[in-house]
C-alpha cells in the first residue's frame, strides 16, 4: 500500500497548493459570481456553504480525487456492512446500525443485529413511558423528577449535548443531570439539589470498569442508602447502560433494568444506543426516534451523494486541505445557537479521540499531520473572546459556523441580530479590510494625518480566513441527529484518508495505569525509586499541604 504522501493524488495537491496558496478569496469571489451555487450542497434543509474557502475549482477537483484514490467510498461501504475495520480491536464499527431506520439486515458474525437493536429500543420506550407517565415511581411512591446520568466520555458527552440542545422539547418537571468527573465536587453539587425518593440514577458505562464512573456510582449508591436507610430501594432508583451486563449485575442492578449495547459500538459513537437513555427520559422516545431519523437521513446522504456534493466528505477534504497543506493545527466550531453550547466538547472527543493518532493501519509512523485540535464557543460570545486572533492573528484557524434560521425563543429582533453577526463574521474573515479601505475610513473619521499613519497598520485586516457556513431551518431532534452524524462521517473520512484507525483509543491507557500506581503512593506506599523528581517533588509538597 503506497504511503499517503506518495500517492499521485496527494502529490498533485502538493504542487497545486504552491500555485494557489497566495490567492485571496476576495478575488476568487470577484471572478466568479456562481461561487456560492458551485460550492454549496444541501441535505434536507441543512445547507453547507463552503464557498468561503481558499480553493479554486481545480483545488476542489484534486481534493475529491484524493477521496477517490484513497477509496473512501469503499471504506464507507465496509463500515456500513459491518466489516471489522477497527483493526486493533478486531471489531466492526456499527453505530450506523443503531439508527438504521430501513431495518434492512446488518450482519455481525453472521447474525442480523437489527432484532436486538430494536429490542433495546422497545425496552427504552417502555421504561421511559413508565417513568414519564408516573407508573414507575420511587420506593416511597414519589414521581421521578430528577434523572442523574453517571458516565464519562462517550457515556456522557453525547447524551449531554443532546439534552442541552433539545431543552425546548423536554417534558416539564423532568430534570436531567450529568455527573462525569471523579472530582467529588461534581456529584456533590448535584446531590445537594435532589431528593433520593424522586431521583433515578443511570450508570452508563460500556465497560462498566471506568474508574470515574464506578466511583461516582458507588458514592451515589452510598448516598442513596444512607439518606433513605434502604438497600432494597436501590433497585427502584438505579439502572445501568452497558455492554458488560455481568458487571452491572454485580453492582446490584437487576437484569431487567440493564439496557445493553454492544462492543461494535464505539463509546464516542454510542449516543444512538441505550447510552441515549437520558435523552429518552428527558425528551420522550418519539423525539429520540426523530433524532435517529435525522442521523439516518444523513447516513443515506453520505452513502449516496457523489463526492462533490457529499457534505461529510466535503468537510473532511477541506479539513485535510488546511491541516496538511496550510499547516492549520486546529479547527474551530462556532454554533450561533445557545442550545449548542456543548457541541465543541462533544466534537472534541469524537474527533480528537478518533484521529489523534500517529500510527497507520500498517503499523508505521505517519509522516504527515493527522487529527486537528477541535475547539469552539457559541456565537455571538466567541466574538468577544477570541475573534481578535481569528481576524488579525498569525495562526490559520479554519472554522465551521452553524445557525438555525428560526429561533425557539423569539425575542424582539435578537435572532436577526444574531444572524447578522453570523453572516458578518464569515464575510469579514473572508474579505478583510485593505489598507486603502482602512485609510479611507480613518480619513472620513477626520483622524489627523500623523495619527492616521500611526493607527493605519492596526486597522488593516488581511482576510482570506476560511469558513464553512452551515444553515438549517430550526434546531430540532431530526436536524440535530443529522448534524451529529455529519460530523461522525467527516471524522471517518479523514481517518480513511490519513490511513489510521479512528475507532480505538489506546492513548488513554497510560494515564490510567500511572494513576493507579500513584493512588497506591497516596494510600501510603513508598514511591518507586525511579519516580521523576517532578512527580516526587509534587507528592512531597502535597503531603505538606494536605493535613
Ligand atoms: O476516554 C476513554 C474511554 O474509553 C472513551 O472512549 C469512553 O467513551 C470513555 O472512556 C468511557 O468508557 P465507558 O463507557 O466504558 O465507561
Amino acid at each position: 500500500m503506497p504511503k499517503l504522501t506518495e500517492l499521485p493524488a496527494w502529490k498533485a495537491i502538493e504542487s497545486h497548493f504552491t500555485e494557489v496558496e497566495g490567492l485571496h478569496m476576495r478575488d476568487l469571489f470577484a471572478q466568479d459570481s456562481q461561487r456560492f451555487e458551485k460550492f454549496s450542497s444541501q441535505m434536507d434543509d441543512i445547507l453547507l456553504d463552503f464557498s468561503k474557502n481558499r480553493m479554486t475549482d481545480e483545488s476542489f477537483r484534486l481534493l475529491c480525487n484524493l477521496a477517490r484514490e484513497t477509496d473512501v467510498e469503499g471504506w464507507r461501504e465496509q463500515m456500513f456492512e459491518g466489516k471489522a475495520i477497527n483493526i486493533s480491536e478486531y471489531r466492526p464499527v456499527l453505530h450506523t446500525a443503531l439508527r438504521n431506520r430501513s431495518n434492512k439486515p446488518v450482519f455481525v458474525d453472521g447474525e442480523d443485529v437489527m432484532p436486538k437493536i430494536n429490542k433495546v429500543l422497545q425496552q427504552m420506550r417502555y421504561f421511559s413511558e413508565r417513568v414519564r407517565g408516573g407508573h414507575w415511581r420511587g420506593y416511597s411512591g414519589h414521581l421521578i423528577k430528577d434523572v442523574i446520568n453517571i458516565g464519562i466520555g462517550g457515556s456522557d458527552l453525547g447524551p449531554h449535548v443532546v439534552c442541552d440542545a433539545m431543552k425546548p422539547f423536554a417534558q416539564r418537571g423532568m430534570n436531567v443531570h450529568f455527573v462525569s468527573n471523579v472530582d467529588p465536587t461534581h456529584l456533590s453539587e448535584i446531590l445537594k439539589f435532589v431528593e433520593p425518593e424522586s431521583t433515578l440514577f443511570i450508570v452508563s458505562s460500556k465497560s462498566f470498569t471506568t474508574q470515574e464512573t464506578m466511583m461516582n456510582a458507588h458514592s451515589a449508591r452510598q448516598w442513596f442508602v444512607s439518606t433513605t436507610g434502604s438497600e432494597k430501594a436501590v433497585a427502584k432508583h438505579f439502572v445501568a447502560v452497558s455492554s458488560n451486563t455481568q458487571a452491572a449485575n454485580e453492582f446490584g442492578i437487576l437484569s431487567e433494568n440493564i439496557f445493553e449495547f454492544w462492543d461494535w459500538v464505539g463509546g464516542r459513537y454510542s449516543l444512538w444506543s441505550a447510552i441515549g437513555l437520558p435523552i429518552v427520559l428527558y425528551l420522550g422516545m418519539d423525539h429520540f426516534e426523530d433524532f435517529l431519523e435525522g442521523a439516518y437521513a444523513m447516513d443515506e446522504h453520505f452513502r449516496n451523494a457523489p463526492i462533490e456534493k457529499n457534505i461529510p466528505m466535503i468537510l473532511a477534504l477541506l479539513g485535510i486541505w488546511y491541516n496538511n497543506f496550510f499547516d492549520a493545527q486546529s479547527h474551530a466550531v462556532m454554533a450561533y445557537n445557545q442550545y449548542l453550547r456543548r457541541l465543541p466538547a462533544y466534537l472534541q472527543q469524537l474527533d480528537m479521540e478518533s484521529n489523534g493518532k500517529t500510527i497507520t493501519r500498517q503499523g508505521e509512523r505517519v509522516d504527515y499531520l493527522t487529527g486537528p485540535i477541535i475547539w469552539g464557543e457559541t456565537g455571538s460570545n466567541c466574538q468577544h473572546a477570541f475573534f481578535q486572533l481569528l481576524h488579525q492573528g498569525t495562526k490559520p484557524v479554519p472554522a465551521d459556523f452553524l445557525i438555525p434560521a428560526r429561533s425557539k425563543n423569539p425575542l424582539g429582533s435578537q435572532h436577526k441580530v444574531l444572524l447578522s453577526n453570523f453572516l458578518a463574521q464569515t464575510r469579514a474573515l473572508m474579505m478583510g479590510k485593505t489598507e486603502a479601505e482602512a485609510r479611507q475610513e480613518l480619513e472620513s473619521a477626520g483622524v489627523a494625518e500623523d495619527r492616521l499613519e500611526e493607527m493605519l497598520p492596526h486597522k488593516i485586516f488581511e482576510g482570506n480566513k476560511p469558513t464553512n457556513s452551515i444553515m438549517f431551518e430550526k434546531l430540532d431532534p431530526r436536524t440535530l441527529g443529522a448534524l451529529l452524524a455529519m460530523y461522525e462521517h467527516k471524522v471517518f473520512v479523514q481517518g480513511v484518508i490519513w490511513n489510521i484507525n479512528s475507532f480505538d483509543q489506546w492513548g488513554v491507557e497510560l494515564g490510567k495505569q500511572l494513576a493507579g500506581e500513584i493512588m497506591q503512593v497516596l494510600a501510603g506506599d513508598q514511591p518507586p525509586e525511579d519516580y521523576d523528581c517532578s512527580t516526587s517533588g509534587l507528592l512531597d509538597y502535597y503531603s505538606t499541604l494536605k493535613t
